[in-house]
């Protein structure tokens, strides 16, 4: 069996990982409309390819990020906005990394083992936040500008993906009849 990348290898093979990933997430979401199809390949794409120890995703539900797809251990499923890393990057609306977790006030231990993470926000064609794509390592200061250069790319492939999904708006129900 091949040997699954290491997300901590030299920056150029690491780029490359990036790269590569970046082609298949744009084959397999092209022509593809839903949301959670194409964040799930996305996601199996990238731990295949960068061999993280964990990665996942976080919708924007009513003012709170809701676990998505994901690939790795049990995690939160919900993170209130300014909660945590994935809440500080969702409400500042930009990439945030960090190198020691456990320097980070407010970080949420999903997995105690986690030491360094990246969260980057996912929006979609209009620029409106749909979510964020997070990624933790059990190492420290496991990621750099490479990472956060190849996850934005990806982020920004996938916001044709959101299309389908509009943000359902506070207080709206859920339909309770079938059709028919
Ligand atoms: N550490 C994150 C929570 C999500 S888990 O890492 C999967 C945070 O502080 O927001």
């Amino acid at each position: 069996m091949e040997e699954r990348a290491r997300a901590y290898g030299a920056i150029p093979e690491k780029r490359e990982a990036y790269r590569v990933a970046l082609q298949e997430v744009v084959a397999i979401t092209s022509g593809e409309n839903d949301t959670i199809a194409n964040l799930a390949n996305a996601v199996a794409i990238l731990s295949e390819r960068l061999g993280f120890f964990w990665i996942g995703t976080y919708r924007l539900i009513e003012r709170e990020l809701v676990l998505g797809p994901f690939q790795g251990t049990t995690a939160c499923s919900r993170i209130g906005l300014g909660r945590g890393v994935c809440g500080a990057a969702a409400s500042r609306g930009e990439t945030i990394l960090v190198p020691d977790v456990h320097a980070f006030p407010g970080h949420i231990a999903c997995d105690a083992r986690s030491r360094s993470e990246i969260v980057v926000p996912l929006r979609d064609e209009r620029g409106v936040l749909r979510g964020v794509l997070d990624v933790d390592s059990d190492r420290a200061a496991a990621f750099d500008e490479a990472d956060r250069a190849g996850l934005e790319a990806i982020a920004a492939a996938l916001a044709p993906s959101w299309r389908d999904a509009p943000a359902v708006p506070p207080g709206a129900g859920n339909p309770t009849q079938t059709p028919g």
